[in-house]
C-alpha cells in the first residue's frame, strides 16, 4: 500500500537509524575478535563499515530533501542484541550469526519501504533498490563465511 510523505520519512529514519548502530556494532567487532580465523571477518567488517556510512548518508540526504529532520545520538534506538561483541573473543560464529541478522532486518526493511514508495516516490524507491542490492551481496558474503565456519 503507498504510504504518505511522513510515513516514508518516519521510514527513512528508521532506515538510518539501523544503518548507524551497524556501523557501531561493525566497527566494535572489526576491532573486538581474535585469532587466524577471525582476520578475514574483521577485515570484511572494516570493509563494510564504510559502504554502511554511504547507506546513511544517501538516506540522511534524503530525510533532508524530503523535509524531515535527521536524528541525532539522543533520537537514535539501539536494538541489535544479536551484534553486541562476544564475551569470547574467538567467537567468530557468533559475530557472523549477528551480522546475518542485521542485514536480514535491512533487507526486511528495505523490502517494506520499496512497497511503499510504489508509485508515490520513485526517487526513494530508487535509492531503496540500490541500498537493497549492496545488503543482499553483504549478506551473500557473510553466508558463506558462515558455511566454511560451521562446517566440521
Ligand atoms: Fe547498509
Ligand atoms: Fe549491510
Amino acid at each position: 500500500m503507498p504510504a504518505t510523505k511522513e510515513e516514508i520519512i518516519a521510514g527513512l529514519i528508521q532506515a538510518y537509524n539501523m544503518e548507524v548502530e551497524t556501523i557501531v556494532n561493525y566497527l566494535a567487532n572489526s576491532i573486538h575478535l581474535d585469532g587466524v580465523r577471525a582476520d578475514f571477518v574483521k577485515q570484511a567488517l572494516t570493509a563494510d563499515i564504510q559502504e554502511e556510512m554511504t547507506h546513511a548518508q544517501q538516506i540522511g540526504n534524503r530525510i533532508k530533501q524530503l523535509g524531515g529532520r535527521i536524528p541525532g545520538s539522543q533520537a537514535l534506538k539501539m536494538t541489535q542484541s544479536d551484534l553486541q561483541p562476544p564475551e569470547d573473543t574467538t567467537a567468530v560464529i557468533d559475530v557472523i550469526r549477528g551480522v546475518l541478522a542485521a542485514e536480514e532486518s535491512a533487507i526486511r526493511h528495505y523490502n517494506e519501504l520499496i512497497k511503499k514508495t510504489d508509485g508515490v516516490d520513485y526517487v526513494t524507491q530508487d535509492l531503496m533498490i540500490s541500498i537493497l542490492a549492496n545488503e543482499e551481496a553483504h549478506r551473500q558474503q557473510f553466508e558463506g563465511y558462515l558455511k566454511e565456519y560451521t562446517k566440521s
